[in-house]
């Protein structure tokens, strides 16, 4: 089973007074939980167990947008400068898949996926689905029948979080960076009906800012 870093359910996080948060969400966060620096470092180590695993052969990252792409950048960034520093070093090619399936703070049961024609030229591949967090599974679950119908050689998936949550389906990525406790995160490219992705750090959000920002 893939390993990941853990953010306990009673895990008291930082509180925002010791960080830089943009002024217009400071009044909408409960706490910083994982701060970026941390993000970062806990990326670098699984842009390392990739190319271990996958080195040797030509990837495909594949990015699920929009809330993958802070994730998608920072980690093909580290991946990168493995490939530079090291006497071994594997092509690495990109594309883009957008999939939609939450209004508010819930999941829908309608999964779409946007971009989806250019999935055909997966074929063959082996291919690196970078995604920002999995709550039930679904949308991976979704992505990765499509994705099956195009015959790549080889599927891996890296989520930056994966939720402890009683409404998961039981599905696990390849590569976890943190399992996070059942609570609302925004930051780091995760939103809340588009907004708070321009915030650095992952935090909870507020109750008041749900009411805030609904649509
Ligand atoms: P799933 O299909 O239930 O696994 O949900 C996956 C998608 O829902 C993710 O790709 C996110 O876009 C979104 N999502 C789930 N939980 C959160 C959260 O706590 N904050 C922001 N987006 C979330
Ligand atoms: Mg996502």
């Amino acid at each position: 089973m893939a390993s990941f870093l853990e953010i306990a359910d009673d895990e008291r996080g930082y509180d925002l007074e010791h960080f830089c948060v943009p002024r217009h969400y400071e009044n909408d966060l409960e706490k910083v939980i994982i701060p970026h620096g941390l993000i970062m470092d806990r990326t670098e180590r699984l842009a390392r167990d990739i190319i271990q695993d996958m080195g040797g052969h030509h990837i495909v990252a594949l990015c699920v947008l929009k809330g993958g792409y802070k994730f998608f950048a920072d980690l093909l960034d580290y991946i990168k400068a493995l490939n530079q520093n090291s006497d071994k070093s594997v092509p690495l090619t990109v594309d883009f898949i957008r999939v939609k399936s939450y209004c508010n703070d819930k999941s829908t049961n309608s999964v779409k996926v946007i971009g989806g024609d250019e999935l055909s030229s997966l074929s063959g591949k082996n291919v690196l689905i970078v995604e920002d967090i999995v709550e039930t599974g679904r949308t991976m679950q979704t992505l990765l029948s499509l994705l099956s119908e195009c015959n790549p050689k080889m599927v891996k998936v890296v989520s930056l979080l994966v939720k402890r949550t009683p409404r998961s389906s039981g599905y696990r990525p390849d590569y976890i960076g943190f399992e996070v406790p059942d609570s609302f995160l925004v930051g780091y490219a995760l939103d809340y009906n588009e907004y708070f992705r321009d915030l650095s750090h992952i935090c909870i959000l507020n109750d008041q800012a749900k009411e805030k920002y609904k649509v």
